[in-house]
């Protein structure tokens, strides 16, 4: 029997704030929240859409180390660029708040004291990793050693990434702290978990039992994990940034970031409303998490056991969790800047926030993972937006200015044809909102974009502008629908496309519809003044995607370098080893390549101390004219050497890139040449 429900509680996983947002986080949460929120709030529905920022955690503790800063200057930062980058969206929370705030502190702390106070946490006291030079306890992932399994040098204490073992810090050989390279000692700590196990039980019953309907990549999820049997969890850690343990004898211990993180959603509609029980303890709201499919654990099974042990609060009706958004071809990652930010996009995009939004849901990674690429983008935007949807409202508005002066004509009597168009309507409507319903929104939106395609068809099939010579009357009646059809997708994207939503209503002179006016045809009276016609949608052009495409070439070749710049440095020689080189600057006079040797150029030298010729392979990187007048750096005292019957006396330095291009080492100011290089 399905619930009755007054009010829906939409949540949208909190961000770590310790890097900006990118296409991965729209696609996978906030673009289809946001739908969501908007579609219901259409409706006239009561509805909460909370967000904000996740501020704390050993990623963000490590980065200020790492900077030099504290961690509240890290997420200070970030907050901030990423609620601009929602805002920027179109992404409609009720609030954004974060995790650093007064009243997250006072619920999250007063959340622990409930539990604690009701036993519903087991206290266990368990030998862990302890860096004696950094005085602190190191988090799995800051423990490095040699992976068990594959002998990987650079294993971390919870996973190999090498080869994708899950591992415990005690597993790692030789470990290191990542802190301070010291080798750690196993210490006793204190810490509360959450026993897991004992809720195993009901969350079998009403996840697998109870919630069939939920998706079947989060039902699959949980389903392994149940499967698999559930282990306590600790939820608290030995670290200064976070909320502290609200207990005594907790020194020096926060509450671990996965339990506080969730109580943000509460803390954030306290902070919003003074109501806030009733969107939690309410058996009749709809709580409903939108998260990407790495959070699906702590959604479906270790918050639910949260707020079951606390005892007063509802558990969530549904977690329609995605999958991952790549890009070309490879998974996003923000160490490798292997992403398109927000922020940049809006810079190479102005005003195209609907574009990114449309690709990404048409491109939605609802069901498996999926790819994002710069040229599905350029033609969804030019074979879809602008040939589609723009096109269809700009031709409507177009007719309607040149053969009724922007007014909306009289609809006489409908034909067969004009009847068998509205059906079509009807029959989107309700596909459409039957997938907006199961959170299918890439299927929504294609029904969507059907209803411009009807339009489209219509006014192809009726062919008003050859009408209007002979019949100013059905003229009339077929730009009266054209136009209500207009009318009708500024409602229908409204959840989808809010900037072009609003532009459709501009272009047509009004303000709101209401999702329940969708489908009907009198949304646009006789008489009634249109705008200007104005595009909606203009094509993106190949240089611009080459551009992008150019950039993320770039990103690419800067990790190789990266990656390539970390191969282990050789075995260390004594100052002794490295005085006995005679390293000068000198500059080129001459340059030329070397006949019949296709790598050697050959360079006459000002060296300060009567010339020399050095032979060098540096002839597929540089045309020789290009290095005359340069300064370089040269080993002065190499035993001379003959080269193709020529003496070359010296050395030229030079850096190889990852690709074993060779470019020369120069002095950043000039000096004299034979100046020595120490
Ligand atoms: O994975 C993440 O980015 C987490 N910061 C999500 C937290 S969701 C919720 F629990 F706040
Ligand atoms: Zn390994």
């Amino acid at each position: 029997m399905s619930k009755a429900f007054n009010r829906t509680l939409i949540t949208s996983a909190l961000p770590y704030a310790n890097g900006p947002v990118h296409i991965g986080h729209l696609a996978g949460v906030y673009v289809p929240a946001d739908i969501y929120a908007r579609y219901l709030r259409l409706k006239g529905e009561d509805v909460l859409f909370i967000g904000g920022s996740d501020e704390h955690g050993v990623p963000i503790a490590l980065k200020a180390k790492a900077e030099g800063v504290s961690p509240q200057d890290v997420v200070d930062k970030f907050h901030y660029i990423i609620k601009k980058s929602f805002e920027d969206f179109g992404i409609s929370f009720d609030i954004y708040s974060r995790t650093t705030s007064e009243t997250h502190y006072k619920t999250a702390s007063d959340f622990f004291r409930k539990l604690y106070d009701k036993g519903e946490f087991v206290e266990k006291t368990s030998e862990q990793y302890y860096d004696e030079e950094a005085k602190q306890f190191l988090a799995d992932r800051y423990i490095t050693g040699k992976c068990p399994h594959c002998g990987n040098e650079k294993a971390y204490g919870d996973q190999c990434e090498s080869c994708g073992t899950s591992l415990s810090p005690l597993d790692l050989i030789n470990p290191k702290s990542a802190i301070s390279g010291s080798v750690p000692v196993l210490k006793e700590t204190k810490h509360w978990y959450l026993p897991l196990d004992k809720h195993e039980t009901w969350l079998k019953k009403w996840i697998l039992e109870d919630h069939k309907e939920w998706k079947t990549n989060v039902y699959g999820q949980c389903k392994s994990w149940l499967d698999m049997g559930l282990q306590p969890r600790a939820v608290s850690r030995d670290l200064d940034w976070g909320v502290p343990v609200p207990i005594e004898g907790a020194e020096g211990k926060v509450l671990y970031v996965w339990f506080d993180a969730p109580i943000g959603y509460i803390s954030n509609t306290i902070e919003l409303t003074p109501d806030w029980e009733k969107w939690w303890k309410q058996e009749d709201t709809k709580l409903l998490h939108f998260i990407g499919k790495d959070n699906i654990v702590f959604h479906c099974i270790v918050f639910p056991a949260m707020l079951k042990a606390e005892g007063s609060f509802i558990l969530p009706e549904n977690v329609p969790a995605n999958e991952f958004l790549n890009l070309e071809g490879d998974k996003i990652s923000t160490s490798r800047n292997w992403a398109v930010w927000l922020h940049e996009y809006l810079e190479d995009f102005p005003g195209k926030q609907d574009v990114l939004r449309y690709v990404l849901t048409a491109n939605a990674p609802e069901t498996k993972d999926n790819d994002f690429t710069w040229k599905d983008f350029q033609a969804r935007n030019n074979n879809e937006l602008v040939a589609v949807l723009g096109n269809f409202v700009n031709r409507a508005m177009v007719l309607t200015h040149n053969y009724f002066e922007g007014k909306i004509p009289v609809c006489g009597v409908l034909t067969d044809y004009d009847k068998e168009t509205l059906k079509e309507f009807t029959a989107i409507k309700a596909e459409l909102e039957n997938y907006l319903q199961n959170y299918r929104f890439r299927e929504a939106l294609k029904e969507a974009m059907n209803l411009s395609r009807v339009g489209n068809k219509y006014l192809a099939d009726t062919e008003p502008w050859k009408l209007a010579k002979t019949d100013m009357g059905r003229t009339a009646t077929i730009l009266n629908i054209s136009m209500q059809i207009t009318a009708n997708l500024a409602i229908v994207f409204e959840p989808f496309l809010p900037v072009s939503s609003k532009k459709i209503k501009g272009l047509i002179n009004k303000s709101d519809f209401k999702w329940s006016q969708f489908g009907q045809i009198d949304l646009l009276e006789a008489g009634h003044e249109l705008n200007p016609a104005e595009l909606l949608f203009e094509k993106i052009e190949d240089e611009t995607i080459e551009r992008q495409v150019q950039k993320l070439l770039d990103t690419k070749k800067a990790n190789e370098l990266r990656e390539h710049q970390t191969n282990p440095q050789k075995a260390n020689v004594v100052f002794d080893d490295f005085t006995k080189l005679d390293i000068r600057v000198g500059r080129v006079l001459e340059c030329q390549k070397v006949p019949k040797a296709d790598k050697l150029l050959q360079f006459k030298i000002d060296d300060g101390l009567g010339g020399r010729t050095i032979l060098s392979g540096m002839a597929e990187y540089y045309a020789p004219e290009e290095l005359i007048g340069k300064q370089i750096c040269f080993i002065a005292n190499l035993e001379p050497r003959k080269i193709r019957g020529i003496e070359s006396q010296g050395m030229i330095l030079s850096a190889q890139n990852v690709d074993g291009s060779l470019f020369v080492v120069q002095p950043s100011k000039e000096v004299l040449p034979g100046s020595e290089v120490l």
